[in-house]
C-alpha cells in the first residue's frame, strides 16, 4: 500500500503513488469522469476518477458518496498548472470509511445563526478553516516575539478575588463558601511578576459579562498582556508598534494562502510598518470636531469615534493620554496634566476599532491606594497588589492585545466571532 501523506506536503510527491485519508468536501461529474474535492484537514485536493482506469465497482462508488464522507484515496500525483494547489490526485483506489448522510452545510448560502449552531460542522468549510489558521499564526507569532526578546511567560489565575477592569461586566461564581469571578486580564499579577522576572507576559482567556451586542465584543476572549519593570509610557508604546508590525509581517510572510482563501487584501497589511503615528487623546477630540463629530473632551471614545480617528490613518494610530476618569484604577496620572492618565490604546486601520489597551501603572502607594478607595474597590482584597508598592516599587508598564479583534481585522472580518473556534457572546453558548 502507498505511504499516507498530508495534502500540504503533496509538492513533495509528484509522480508517486500516496494515500490520503481525508473527507469528501466537494464533487462534480462529467460522463467519465468524477471530481472528488478530498481534504484532509491541512488541504483541499482535486481527485480525478477516470472510468478507464478503475473497475466499474469503484467509478459507481464515486458517483455515489456523499459530502463528507469519510474516505480513504490512493492514487498517483500529477502537475496541474489550473488547480489552487497545483498538483491532483489520478485516483486508482477509493474505500468509504464512513458514510455521512445529509450533511447539513452544503455549498449554498446560509444564514449567520445556522452556521453558528451548526459551528462544530462549519469550521470544516475552507474559509473557516483558512481563519482559524491564521489565528494560530497570530499566536505563534505573540509567542516567538516575547519569547524571543526574553520575556517570562508566567500563567495568571483564572478564579480572583477582585476585578481588574472595573465591576460592571464581571462573571461571578461560587467558590466552596465565597464568591470568585472570573479573570478580566492579567495585569495585576504580570505587575507581581514583573517586580519578580524583569519582563513577563501571559496569554490565556479572559472574560467579560458585556452586555453589548457588538461585533467586537465576546464574553470569553483571548488576551496576550505583557508587563515590564522600569518601563514607562513611551517605552510601552515602542514594543506595542513593534510587536504588531511582527506579528502582521509574519501572517503576510507564512500565511499567503489563508489571506487569499478570506480575500483580503495584502497589500494593506504590507503597509503595517513602523512608526505608527501617536497622537493624544485632545488631539484625538480636535480631529472628531473637524470631521464633524462633537464627542465634548472627557468623554470616552466609541465605536464611532474610533472609526472616524483610524480612517485619517493608513497604519494602526496609537491615542495616549486619555482623561483618567474614563480609565481603570491603575493608571498612573500624567504628571504633567493630573486630569490625563499615562494610558494607550491601539486603534487598527480601516475602521477595526481598539485592539490593544495598555499603558503605565502607579507605582506609588499612597496614591494607589486613594484611587482603590475612589473607585470604591476594597484596599484589603488589594492589599496584595499594594505590597507590589512598598517593596522596591519602580516605574512600570504594560499592555494588552484581544487576538480575536487583531485576527478580524488582519483577516478583513466585520465580526469577531468568526475568528474564535467556539465564540462565546452574550446569546451563544453553545455548541
Ligand atoms: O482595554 P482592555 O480592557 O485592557 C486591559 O484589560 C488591560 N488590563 C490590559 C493590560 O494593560 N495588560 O482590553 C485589552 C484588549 C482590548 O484592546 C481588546 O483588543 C480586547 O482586549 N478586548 C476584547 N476583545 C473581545 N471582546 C471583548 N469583550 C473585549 N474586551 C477587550
Ligand atoms: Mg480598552
Amino acid at each position: 500500500m502507498a505511504d499516507r501523506v498530508w495534502i500540504e506536503d503533496i509538492s513533495k510527491h509528484e509522480g508517486k503513488e500516496v494515500l490520503l485519508q481525508g473527507w469528501l468536501y466537494n464533487k462534480r461529474s462529467s460522463g467519465k469522469l468524477h471530481f472528488l474535492q478530498v481534504r484532509d484537514g491541512t488541504g483541499i485536493i482535486q481527485c480525478v476518477v477516470f472510468k478507464g482506469d478503475v473497475s466499474p465497482e469503484l467509478f459507481d462508488l464515486a458517483d455515489r458518496i456523499s459530502q463528507e464522507s469519510a474516505i480513504e484515496v490512493s492514487g498517483i500525483v500529477k502537475k496541474d498548472e489550473r488547480s489552487p494547489l497545483g498538483f491532483e490526485l489520478g485516483v486508482s483506489h477509493l474505500d468509504l470509511v464512513h458514510e455521512a448522510p445529509d450533511y447539513p452545510i452544503t455549498p449554498k448560502d446560509h444564514g449567520i445563526s445556522f452556521l453558528m449552531d451548526h459551528r462544530h460542522l462549519w469550521l470544516r468549510s475552507s474559509r473557516q478553516h483558512a481563519i482559524l489558521r491564521i489565528r494560530h499564526e497570530v499566536i505563534r507569532a505573540v509567542r516567538d516575539f516575547f519569547d524571543g526578546k526574553g520575556f517570562t511567560l508566567l500563567d495568571a489565575p483564572i478564579f480572583t478575588p477582585n476585578a481588574c477592569e472595573g465591576t460592571t461586566n464581571l462573571f461571578s461564581t461560587e467558590y466552596f463558601e465565597t464568591r470568585a469571578y472570573l479573570t478580566q486580564s492579567g495585569q495585576l499579577y504580570n505587575e507581581a511578576g514583573a517586580m519578580a522576572f524583569g519582563k513577563v507576559y501571559c496569554f490565556g482567556p479572559t472574560f467579560r459579562a458585556e452586555k453589548s451586542k457588538t461585533r467586537r465584543h465576546l464574553t470569553e476572549f483571548w488576551m496576550v498582556e505583557p508587563e515590564m519593570a522600569y518601563c514607562d509610557l513611551n517605552q510601552d508604546m515602542d514594543l506595542a508598534e513593534e510587536f504588531v508590525e511582527y506579528v502582521v509581517q509574519q501572517v503576510v510572510r507564512n500565511r499567503p494562502n489563508e489571506l487569499k482563501d478570506v480575500e483580503r487584501d495584502i497589500e494593506v497589511l504590507k503597509k503595517v510598518k513602523r512608526p505608527f503615528p501617536r497622537i493624544s487623546y485632545s488631539e484625538a477630540i480636535e480631529i472628531l470636531h473637524r470631521k464633524g463629530n462633537s464627542t465634548p473632551w472627557g468623554e470616552d471614545l466609541g465605536g464611532d469615534e474610533e472609526t472616524l480617528i483610524s480612517e485619517e490613518f493608513d497604519r494602526p494610530v496609537m491615542i495616549h493620554r486619555y482623561p483618567a476618569k474614563c480609565k481603570a484604577f491603575y493608571m498612573k496620572g500624567d504628571p504633567d496634566n493630573p486630569d490625563t492618565a499615562l494610558c494607550v490604546d491601539m486603534l487598527a486601520p480601516e475602521g477595526y476599532g481598539e485592539i490593544i489597551g495598555g499603558g503605565q501603572r502607579e507605582d506609588d502607594y499612597e496614591t494607589l491606594k486613594d484611587r482603590i478607595l475612589h473607585h470604591g474597590l476594597s484596599p484589603e482584597v488589594f492589599g496584595w497588589y499594594l505590597d507590589l508598592r512598598k517593596y522596591g516599587s519602580v516605574p512600570h508598564a504594560g499592555f494588552g492585545l484581544g487576538i480575536e479583534r487583531a485576527v478580524a481585522w488582519i483577516c478583513g472580518l466585520k465580526h469577531v466571532r468568526e475568528t474564535i473556534p467556539f465564540p462565546r457572546m452574550m446569546e451563544r453558548l453553545t455548541p
